[in-house]
Parts: C-alpha cells; structure tokens; sequence
C-alpha cells in the first residue's frame, strides 16, 4: 500500500499544491472538498491559551519510591517498591504563549502521576508559597500581573499597587524578586506542591503533608542582565533546553520528600499550617524521603501531549486528600471547569489526560468529540441492577476534616505566630546569601523606578519596611540617590 494523502475521511486527495479551478487561469470552485477541507481544518488548528501559565513546555518520565511512607499514605503511587509514569509541566505564570521563558516570573511545576489508582495531579510551582490565601482574589491578582485593558501593555503601577493593599503577598514577593524568580533552567529548579495536603494511611489514620522536589541539577539562577538578553534572543531558552537534554540522555533529576504534620496538630500549631502564603519550618517538620523524578522521554507531539494536558488538583488518588486551604478548594473547582472550556467537554478522554494504568468506569455519557463509551449491555443510571459499575466509600479513601458549621466570609482565625511579613523577613535575612540580598535590591531598585504613582512607590517602601526594616532604608536611599543623580544629569 502507497503512502496516499487522503481526506480526514480517508479518501485520496488528488493534489497539495493545486485547487480545483475553472481553467488553469479561472475562478477557483467551492465544491473543491479538500481544498475547503484543509483550509477550514488549518483554521481550527488552535484552542484557547492556558488563562495563566499559558507558555511552557515538559517531558515524561518515571516516580520511583525509595523509602517507606506506608505508614503515613496508603496511596498506591508511594507504597515500597512502586515505580509509576509521570507527565511534569515547566511553564511560566503571566506571560502569553510566544513570551520569552526567562522573563521574571514564577514557574509552573505541574506533575501528572499516572497510577493504578488513577491519575493524581500535583500542581505546584517553583516556590513553597502563594501570593494570596482566597481563591476569591485569584482573578484580581493575575488581572495585575497581565495587562492594562486599554493600552495592552504590563505595568508595575497595578502590579505593585495590589501586591502592596495585599500585605500577605509579601513572602511569595520576595522569592518571585530574588533569584528564584529567574531560574537558570527549568531542570535546575525546585518544585513545591506547596499547598499542604491529607495523607491517609491504611488504618484510616490522616496526617498533614507538604512535597517537595530538590533538583540534583542544583537550584541556580541567571543574573537579570543575562535573563535579558536571551529573552531577546532566544524565547523559547527554557524548552529548547529542556528537550535537548532528554534527546542527549541527560536525564534530569529530582529527589522527592514530604513534611509531615500529625493531624491533631495542625488545630494547635503557632501559625495556620494551611495558610499557602507560609512555609513549615523544617526544624519542626524535617523532609522525610519518598522517592525519586526522573524525566527521560520528550513529547512526540506537543500540542496533543502538553498543550491538551489538563492538570487538576482535583485529580487525587485513594489515601491523598486536600485540606482547609481556600485556596487549594477554589483550585478543585476551577482547574477541571477551565479545561472543560479551553480543551473541550471530553478532555480527560485524551490519550495524555485518560489514566495510563488504571480503567474508567462511570455512567457519563455523550458530550462533544466523545471517543470512548460504554458497551450497550451496561446500564445506564445507578443504582441499577444490572451489574453496573459501583461506588464505594471505602475504595474513594478520601481524605476529611471537622467543620465548624456557621458560614462566614471571613480571614482565617489569627494564631499567635500569624503574620504577612514574619516568613519574608526571615527569607531575606536568614536564607538568602549577601550576593542574593544586593541582586534582590537592585531588582527592587529598578521597580521602585518603574513605578509612576507617588502614592504607590511610598506604600512600595513601607512593604519592604515591613519586610525588614533596613531593607526599606536601602531601597528608599538607593532610590533618592538615583533620582537625584538623574536630576543632576
Ligand atoms: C494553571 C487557576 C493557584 C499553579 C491554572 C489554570 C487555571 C488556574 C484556571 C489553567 C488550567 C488549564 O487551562 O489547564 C488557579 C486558581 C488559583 C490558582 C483559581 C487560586 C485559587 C495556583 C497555585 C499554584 C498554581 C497556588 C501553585 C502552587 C498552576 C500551574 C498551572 C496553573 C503550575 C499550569 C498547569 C499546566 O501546566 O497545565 N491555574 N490557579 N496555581 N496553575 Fe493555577
């Protein structure tokens, strides 16, 4: 059998490179059915963009457990011995999908575990925090960080003037303005899932759980300067690398660990352990080991395997709950609602988003490009009594907490160690290194100067005030010397 090019019905085309036209010199006619055929399918060929993090790129690969949680999770993905597929998505938050990789950003680290339980979803980023701590304010937030309605353009005056009315913003602020905010690679990144999640082990008993991904590559930065020029130069910098050492057999690497806090705890410890905007101290709760990532086969396709992903913190597995974290509970709702729109009603019928490891079994039916479907003897509604598909409590393995009842819209109770600036003071001074806090100043510098607002630029330097008090100083006096230098000039 040739290699014929048919229609996408099967039948043989007569030609690519001519219509069908009245003459060699006349009209061309519409009932030319491959010529309209591929022009209108050329056409289609995009869906929406991701509404955040629409630019990035990923691979495949393997989770390998090296150590023994059983006895926190029941999961089967982190029992002894288990070794599952993976799909993990690098990508950036604000930037549209042709925007330059090393822009200033945070970056996306969105895990697809394809066990035999299921899919489960870890979507998180390169950062163990979070801007906010209400789903509520996500849209008014990415609003600030994209562009203005009238001119198109991004602008540090909306930017600055949400973070700084949105004082818990501050700890993911400095990490997003430090050097994690310009990562050399994405293979040299960490990865968080950040928000803390439930562990449920076997005997029913539930612990508090944060992931963790330290790369083997090492967690490096470029320096402003050099992010810059390779944004002009090359867009594409962090993908570009990402394949080329997959295809070279240069397999990154991430050792994975959890904390983990007793369930009971959590309703007495100094802070709110569900707040995304704090981390846990590792002193209180050290990095227990899991296992290990390894990523060692890029896409074949990529709009079909990493452009139709769809992650979604909704994916959990039995033994792997949320928490009371808002934010994570607005996540559950909006992931699956914002794929349902931008990939289409079916998508988690794709080969890339369907389980690779375990089978489907549910009475949803029909709904735009459905692929797969029941057989005609299985009923369809339940309960049935025809042997249909069952649900069991037992088997979901759900993870769950004591509510407290009264409906309120409210912060979270403040606990004595709760604060916006405690944890991003403590960055800046205790973690970050002397080199770390000059490139974090001079990134603030040039902020302060982009800002246009007096009002803004002088609640810019009381939220870095807050941050730590002598930084403020610096900022305020490196800023009046370069207006005055500027004047001068
Ligand atoms: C992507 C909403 C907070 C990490 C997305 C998408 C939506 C969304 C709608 C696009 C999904 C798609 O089209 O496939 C939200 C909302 C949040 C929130 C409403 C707060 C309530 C967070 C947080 C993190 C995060 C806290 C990290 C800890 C990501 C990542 C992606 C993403 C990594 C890209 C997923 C991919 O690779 O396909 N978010 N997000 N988001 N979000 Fe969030």
């Amino acid at each position: 059998m040739t290699n014929r090019t048919t229609t996408q019905t099967g039948t043989p085309v007569a030609s690519d490179a001519h219509s069908l036209s009245a003459g060699a010199d006349g009209a061309t006619v519409l009932h030319d059915r491959y010529l309209v055929e591929k022009l209108a399918q050329f056409n289609r060929e995009r869906i929406p963009e991701r509404i955040v993090h629409a630019k990035g790129g990923g691979a495949f690969g393997r989770f390998e457990v090296t150590a023994d949680v059983s006895r926190y999770t029941r999961a089967a993905l982190f029992q002894p011995g288990a070794s599952v597929e993976t799909l993990l998505r690098f990508s950036s938050v604000a930037g549209e999908q042709g925007s330059p990789d090393t822009w200033r950003d945070v970056r996306g680290f969105s895990l697809k575990f394809y066990t035999p339980e299921g899919n489960y979803d870890l979507v998180g980023n390169n950062t163990p925090v979070f801007f906010i701590r209400d789903g509520i304010k996500f849209p008014d937030f990415i609003h600030s960080q994209k562009r203005l309605p009238g001119s198109g353009l991004r602008d540090a005056d909306m930017q600055w003037d949400f973070w700084t009315l949105s004082p818990e913003s501050a700890h993911q602020v400095t990490y997003l303005m430090g050097d994690r905010g310009l990562p050399r690679s994405w293979r040299e990144m960490q990865g968080y899932g950040s928000h803390t999640y439930q562990w449920i082990n076997a005997e029913g008993e539930r612990f508090w759980v944060k992931y963790h991904f330290r790369s083997r590559q090492g967690d490096l930065h470029l320096d402003a300067q050099t992010a810059e020029a390779i944004a002009g130069a090359d867009a594409d910098y962090y993908r570009r690398d990402l394949h080329e050492a997959i295809e070279r057999g240069d397999f990154p690497k991430w050792d994975v660990f959890v904390q983990v806090m007793p369930y009971e705890e959590a309703k007495s410890y100094r802070f709110n352990p569900f707040d995304l905007t704090k981390v846990w101290p590792h002193a209180d709760y050290p990095l227990i080991e899991v296992g290990t990532l390894t990523l060692d086969r890029n896409p074949q396709n990529f709009f079909a395997e990493i452009e139709q992903a769809a992650f979604s913190p909704a994916n959990t597995v039995p033994g792997i709950g949320i928490s009371p974290d808002k934010m994570l509970m607005a996540r559950v709702f909006s992931y699956p609602d914002a794929q349902r729109y931008r990939v289409g009603t079916n998508y988690n019928q794709l080969p890339v988003n369907a389980p690779h490891a375990a089978s489907v079994a549910n009475y949803s039916q029909d709904g735009a490009q459905r692929h797969h479907y029941n057989a005609p003897s299985v009923p369809v509604y339940a309960p049935n009594s025809f042997g249909g598909p069952t649900a069991s409590a037992e088997a979901a393995g759900e993870g769950s907490w004591e509510g407290d009842g009264e409906l309120v819209r409210t912060a979270y109770t403040l606990r004595a160690d709760d604060s916006d600036f405690g944890q991003a003071g403590a960055l800046y001074r205790d973690v970050y290194s002397a080199e770390s806090k000059l490139r974090l100043q001079a990134t603030l510098l040039g902020q302060a100067q982009a800002i246009t607002i007096d009002e803004i630029r002088e609640r810019f330097f009381q939220y870095w005030t807050n941050v730590d008090v002598e930084l403020g100083g610096v900022l305020r006096s490196a800023y009046a010397t370069a207006a005055e230098d500027g004047a001068a000039a």
